[in-house]
């Protein structure tokens, strides 16, 4: 088991990966429980796979375990969804010194994480990431949270998990689809401030995912360089939004077809990383070839890398970048964009030319 510790002064908190540590819950939960017995939201398609194993790894260690199982998908990360989950935590008498478990992706993470911040004004949780992406990305660093009509997380709160238990066993049941769609946060680490890491990608190639030692290092790296930035910017002052390197441009693409089966998340960051490498080249600040470096790899693994591989028409690019300035990161109109220097030297741009932007969408 590899430990990473995420130091926040009175928030620390230990990210344990390794294969098979569901098994080992009851020991890793131990220091953290006033009394035996944990509540868990989780989705129903997470509690057909793995709601008996988690119960029975809990029972054998002497902890009571209720569960709620939400609806899988995006839309439980709603207010019908927070208001289900903060209710039956109620109903189950959650109390402060309780702990709430959320086992399942990015979205119930996201959605526990805000009702473990909000119920009773705030108890404890804890991550058990069943997907790459939540494991490398969503369920490191606090950030809980719930969409609405007006746009995704837009609503949450920064609410540290004690503890993050990612089990990368678990990986083995994802639909290859969605392994990839987290293999882009995993690249995405490399690509903003690990050349060494990335290029360690590029060599070992879609073999990695036949290799569980080989990706459960890529899980701990990844969590690792999240650990260091979370740590020097939790609440995204500056430095946390190297995390978005890509983003801009892929939340855009995600608005553009819907948040659905059509793009998924880690395909949209995809498509957006080879654009910030385009437009950092366009901008004079790396060479041309690493945009191509970019996409050959993302493209060998199987993931989109160009506009035109999203299916279906896509709006032009004025549209596009109408709905990059309503990404909640824009300050005060203007759009902020994580670019490089090259592979591994991500940096904040404050004042990126409109029509740089709008260029790279027409040759994207
Ligand atoms: N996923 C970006 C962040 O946690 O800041």
């Amino acid at each position: 088991m590899t430990t990473i510790h995420v130091d926040l002064p009175g928030r620390a908190y230990a990210i344990h990966v390794a294969p098979g540590l569901m098994a080992r819950l009851p020991d890793l939960l131990g220091p953290h429980l006033a009394r035996p017995r944990v509540a868990v939201l989780t989705d129903e398609r997470v509690a057909a796979l793995h709601g008996s194993a988690l119960h029975g790894a809990l029972a054998a260690g002497g902890i009571a375990a209720e569960m709620l199982a939400l609806p899988a998908g995006e839309g439980t990360k709603s207010w019908e969804g927070l208001s289900r989950a903060v209710e039956w935590l109620l109903e189950q008498r959650v109390e402060r010194r309780d702990l709430v478990l959320a086992l399942g992706g990015g979205v119930i993470g996201d959605l526990a994480g805000f009702a473990a911040a909000i119920l009773r004004r705030g108890v404890r949780f804890v991550q058990v990431p069943t997907t790459l992406l939540a494991q490398v990305d969503s369920s490191v660093g606090g950030k809980t949270g719930i969409n609405t009509p007006q746009g995704k997380n837009l609503v949450g709160a920064f609410h540290q998990p004690v503890l993050v238990v990612a089990d990368t066993a678990l990986l083995g049941t994802l639909a290859r689809r969605d392994l990839l769609s987290g293999y882009a946060e995993v690249a995405k680490y490399g690509l903003l401030g690990d050349a060494d890491f990335f290029a360690g990608l590029e060599a070992r190639g879609p073999a990695l995912f036949d290799d569980a030692e080989a990706l459960a290092g890529a899980v701990v790296r990844s969590c690792e360089m999240k650990a260091r930035i979370v740590e020097r910017d939790e609440t995204e002052e500056g430095e946390r939004a190297l995390l978005n390197l890509g983003h801009t441009f892929a939340h855009a693409l995600e608005a553009a077809t819907g948040y659905g089966d059509r793009l998924l998340h880690g395909e949209a960051v995809a498509v957006g990383l080879g654009l910030a490498f385009d437009l950092s080249a366009r901008l004079g600040l790396c060479s041309q070839e690493e945009p191509s470096r970019v996409r050959a790899h993302l493209g060998a693994m199987g993931l989109p890398v160009r506009l035109g591989d999203v299916p279906g028409a896509l709006p032009p690019p004025e549209e596009l970048l109408r709905l990059m300035a309503q990404d909640k990161k824009a300050v005060a109109g203007r759009l902020r964009f994580v670019l490089a220097r090259g592979i591994g030297r991500a940096f904040v741009a404050a004042d990126v030319p409109e029509e740089a932007v709008l260029a790279t969408l027409r040759d994207g």
